[in-house]
């Protein structure tokens, strides 16, 4: 119940520069994995780390923080703190202790932890409490909103977060539910889900699309990784890593966009012969996109759909 297979683990050490052939540098640097969920990624990288290394985890929800308490306890390298990425810059500088930032790490979504457990709220397989947030001691439940929620803004997130092209019927079948009852279940809004979704895509529960809107809304998770990217950039030691495993193309096209961007010129420069001190890109890509091998994704289904990226901060001018 509380699993979680990591996904890509080798591909993202790697990318995080934390490979076989690591430099003693690099070992005794300063890394980040931003989503600890029960620590597979945290602990490859303490493997990697040399005795002088260091690594800070973060989540949102406090179950995860309390594995990796119970987990890494006893660990002088590591800590983990509860809290959003979001905040990333504080907590970075609040954690490095003068230390340059050689690597972060972001394995978006949700964990398997999460998803199993019923009374989470996440899945529409198991009924539980109408909640999905990640962490349950702040912000609105699924139940709060789509109790207050008007017709057309769950219409606009069921429909940009979900890409359900039946998002309005889906939206009015919920709105009408719930002027009979609120609603309270995971199960309840399944149902009606199935009810308002004409099509059935193969291998897929007709309330997949709706349910992630509705989590993604809840934990405002692109507006999080967006603040996210922003701050990890500047944080990052020239020659320190980034590196993304997305889940979904709403959350890849975000990662893919914001790396493109950092790594190319400002458009308004780019007729000058030369770029200005200070205007070069922060970024440089590092390979390609990766996805994993069918032998991981036999061996763990979950990792169908991952993708991961690299960038390397470049070193340009200070202050910028
Ligand atoms: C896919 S899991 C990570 C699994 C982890 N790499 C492992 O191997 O166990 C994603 C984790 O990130 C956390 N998370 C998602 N968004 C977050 C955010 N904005 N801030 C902090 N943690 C977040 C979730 O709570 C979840 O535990």
């Amino acid at each position: 119940m509380d699993e979680h297979i990591p996904v890509l683990v080798e591909e993202a050490l790697q990318g995080l520069g934390l490979g076989a052939d690591a430099t003693r540098e690099t070992r005794d640097g300063f890394f980040v994995d931003a989503t600890f969920g029960r620590g597979g990624h945290s602990a490859r990288i303490l493997a990697a780390l040399g005795p002088a290394g260091r690594l800070l985890a973060i989540d949102r929800d406090p179950q995860a923080v309390e594995a990796g308490r119970r987990r890494f306890g006893e660990e002088p390298r590591f800590v983990v703190v509860h809290a959003a990425f979001g905040a990333l810059e504080s907590l970075v500088e609040a954690h490095r202790g003068g230390r340059p930032c050689r690597g972060i790490l972001f394995d978006l979504g949700v964990s398997s932890a999460q998803l199993d457990q019923a009374e989470r709220g996440f899945s529409f397989g198991k009924d539980g409490p109408l909640d999905m947030r990640m962490d349950p001691t702040r912000g609105t439940s699924a139940a709060q909103w789509l109790a207050t929620a008007r017709l057309d803004e769950i219409r606009d997130v069921i429909a940009r977060l979900g890409e359900e092209r039946f998002a309005a019927r889906v939206a009015r079948a919920i709105v009408e539910a719930r002027e009979s009852a609120p609603l309270t279940r995971t199960a309840e809004l399944a149902r009606i889900v199935a009810g308002a979704v004409r099509t059935r895509e193969p291998g897929k529960h007709p309330a997949t699309r709706t349910f992630q809107a509705i989590r993604m809304h809840v934990n405002d998770e692109l507006g999080e990784i967006s603040r996210a990217l922003v701050a990890a950039v500047p944080a990052l030691a020239p020659g320190g890593r980034l590196v993304a495993i997305s889940f979904h193309s709403l959350e890849d096209r975000l990662v893919k966009q914001f790396l493109q961007r950092e790594s190319s010129p400002d458009p308004a420069l780019a007729s000058l012969p030369m770029l200005p001190p200070g205007a070069e890109p922060r970024l440089a890509l590092v390979g390609r996109k990766q996805r994993p091998t069918e032998a991981e994704v036999a061996a763990n289904p979950r990792a169908r759909s991952a993708t991961l990226r690299v960038a390397e901060r470049r070193a340009v001018e200070a202050g910028t």
